[in-house]
């Protein structure tokens, strides 16, 4: 058993940041939430709620007074613009006596995260998740207004994991001793297409779900008619069209920190069915 500890969860309201508040309060652990609208966070009772900006770094000296571990994350504003203020942050970090950081990867190189790996005086954490399991629920209006799922290279394969699978190693890295240093590739158990993913999806929800293979183009047309931009379209057709080894392979980083298997597409599925309803 670990001690009780006081961290602090930047992104706290976001996808895989209320599941690293909800893995620290499972484990016992005292949490702090950073937002920059407490009003809106709707945070778990036990949460400390701080508000704050990591594009304002002067202002968060009060939200990281008293805290062991710091969970990161590495943008700022919708638009997912990359921190500059990392120096400033982990500076403010020292001061308060923080030894744990982990950072979640943006999926590319960030001033935020050289700025921890440069830090030799922090027992720092990368998290490196393969594609979220959430980012199913995209498809949560098409299923709901047409029992349909439009997607582009449908045969692409992907190792994608359960958000909360990145809480539980967040968690573990922020609170226990072994994990300085380390880059963890994070995955689910198994390797899936985009048509497994739709059969999957459509078990646990209970209908049928046909899967509309779109070309390039016409993929491109629908992201744009999404408001995307175009530089996540790029990503998009980059990721997708071509996606990397290290996205579809299993890594067992999830077991291996945890101590539990990482969590299915079907027990995610089963947790989410009501959103495709
Ligand atoms: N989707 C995927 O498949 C995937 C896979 C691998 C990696 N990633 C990476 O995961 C990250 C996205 O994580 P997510 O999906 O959990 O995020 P998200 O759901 O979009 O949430 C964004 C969070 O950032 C906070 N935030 C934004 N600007 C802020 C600022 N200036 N100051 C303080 N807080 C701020 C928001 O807090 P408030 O609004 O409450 O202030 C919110 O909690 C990206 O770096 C992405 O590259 C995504």
């Amino acid at each position: 058993m670990t001690q009780t500890q006081q961290i602090l969860v930047t992104g706290a309201t976001g996808t895989v940041g209320r599941q690293v508040v909800a893995e620290l309060l499972a484990r016992g652990h005292r949490v702090r939430a950073l937002t920059r609208d407490a009003a809106k966070a709707a945070l778990p009772d036990g949460v400390e709620v701080v508000e704050g900006d990591l594009t304002e770094p002067d202002g968060l000296a009060p939200a990281l007074e008293g805290v062991t571990g710091l969970h990161l994350i590495t943008f700022g504003g919708a638009a997912f613009t990359p921190l500059e203020t990392g120096p400033r942050i982990l500076e403010l970090a020292h001061a308060a006596g923080v030894g744990r950081v982990t950072v979640l990867h943006g999926g590319g190189p960030t001033p935020l995260e050289d700025a921890v790996r440069a830090d030799d005086a922090l027992d720092w954490t990368v998290l490196m998740p393969v594609e979220f399991m959430a980012n199913a629920l995209e498809w949560a209006d098409g299923i709901r207004a047409a029992g349909e799922v439009r997607e582009p290279f449908v045969s692409r394969l992907s190792a994608m994991v359960h958000e909360g699978d990145i809480g539980a190693v967040a968690a573990v890295a922020l609170t226990e001793e072994g994990h300085a240093g380390q880059e963890y590739v994070i995955t689910g158990p198994e390797v899936l297409t985009v048509d497994d993913k739709v059969r999957i999806l459509a078990a646990a929800v209970g209908r049928e779900i046909a899967l509309v293979e779109l070309t390039e183009e016409e993929a491109v047309a629908q992201w744009r008619a999404a408001y995307l931009p175009e530089d996540v379209i790029g990503f998009l057709l980059e990721a997708y069209g071509n996606t990397p080894e290290v996205g579809r392979t299993v890594s067992g980083t999830v077991e291996k920190v945890t101590g539990r298997p990482a969590r299915t597409f079907a027990q995610w599925a089963a947790e989410h069915a009501g959103a495709f309803r």
